[in-house]
């Protein structure tokens, strides 16, 4: 009887916890009102955060669908994701990479894999490389566009980086790590960088 009550409470506790450190402005998919076009020109890498609070897993979910629907090469989808939230573990990871210490004060820390097998062989298996780029600049849109902050951090193809963050998740040999994305509340406001640059554009030729 008190195990069915619990379970019964369980999910209702859950989203009590929630509601008390997920700060309000963090949107769903479905709220999230900017256009692709405004995400691209107003996303900035975010290097510091509001330290306590937590991103409800529906939005991480919806981050990581938004990652999975980048294009690969043949449409091999050659990824697979770490999802880290828990404090001592993002601790561990920013002590595992040398330019990571804004996860000290992110929420989340999402980390995109390659299983390099899975991509097209031949000549053109290394596309993986692309894949996974274009993963990770979708996951920091969709992070962007739902109010989190969010910023690329390189794993791939740094040696060291790559087989440090191999032994911190204990990947299987043929699993790459291919970047970290610390996500987590914005504790400031950053202006983003203008880069357009007509000087590099060549129509019809160089
Ligand atoms: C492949 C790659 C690796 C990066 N590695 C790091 C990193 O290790 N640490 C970091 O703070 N930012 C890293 N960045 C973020 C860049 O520094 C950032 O995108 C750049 O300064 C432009 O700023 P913006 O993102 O605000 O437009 C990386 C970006 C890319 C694309």
């Amino acid at each position: 009887m008190k195990k069915a009550l619990f379970l019964l409470l369980a999910p209702l506790m859950a989203f009590a916890a929630c509601q008390s450190k997920c700060p309000e402005n963090v949107k769903t998919t479905q709220e999230a009102k900017m256009s692709a076009e405004e995400a691209i020109l107003t996303r900035l890498s975010v290097r510091s955060f509001k330290e306590g609070a937590e991103i409800p897993q529906n939005v991480l979910t919806d981050i990581l669908k938004a990652g999975m629907a980048a294009p690969s090469a043949m449409d091999r989808r050659p990824w697979s994701f770490v999802v880290i939230t828990q404090k001592e573990r993002l601790k561990a990871l920013a002590a595992a990479h040398p330019h990571a210490k804004m996860l000290l004060s992110a929420s989340a820390a999402i980390i995109p894999l390659a299983t390099v097998d899975l991509s097209q062989p031949g000549m053109e298996k290394a596309f993986w490389i692309q894949d996974m780029s274009a993963v990770t600049e979708n996951i920091l849109l969709s992070a962007h566009s739902k109010g989190l902050g969010a910023v690329w951090v390189g794993v791939y193809s740094v040696d060291e980086r790559v087989k440090a963050i191999s032994e911190f998740l204990e990947l299987p040999a043929g699993t790459v790590p291919f970047s970290i994305i610390p996500l987590g509340y914005p504790a400031g406001q950053g202006e983003p960088k203008d880069k357009f640059d007509e000087s590099r554009i060549h129509w019809e030729k160089f």
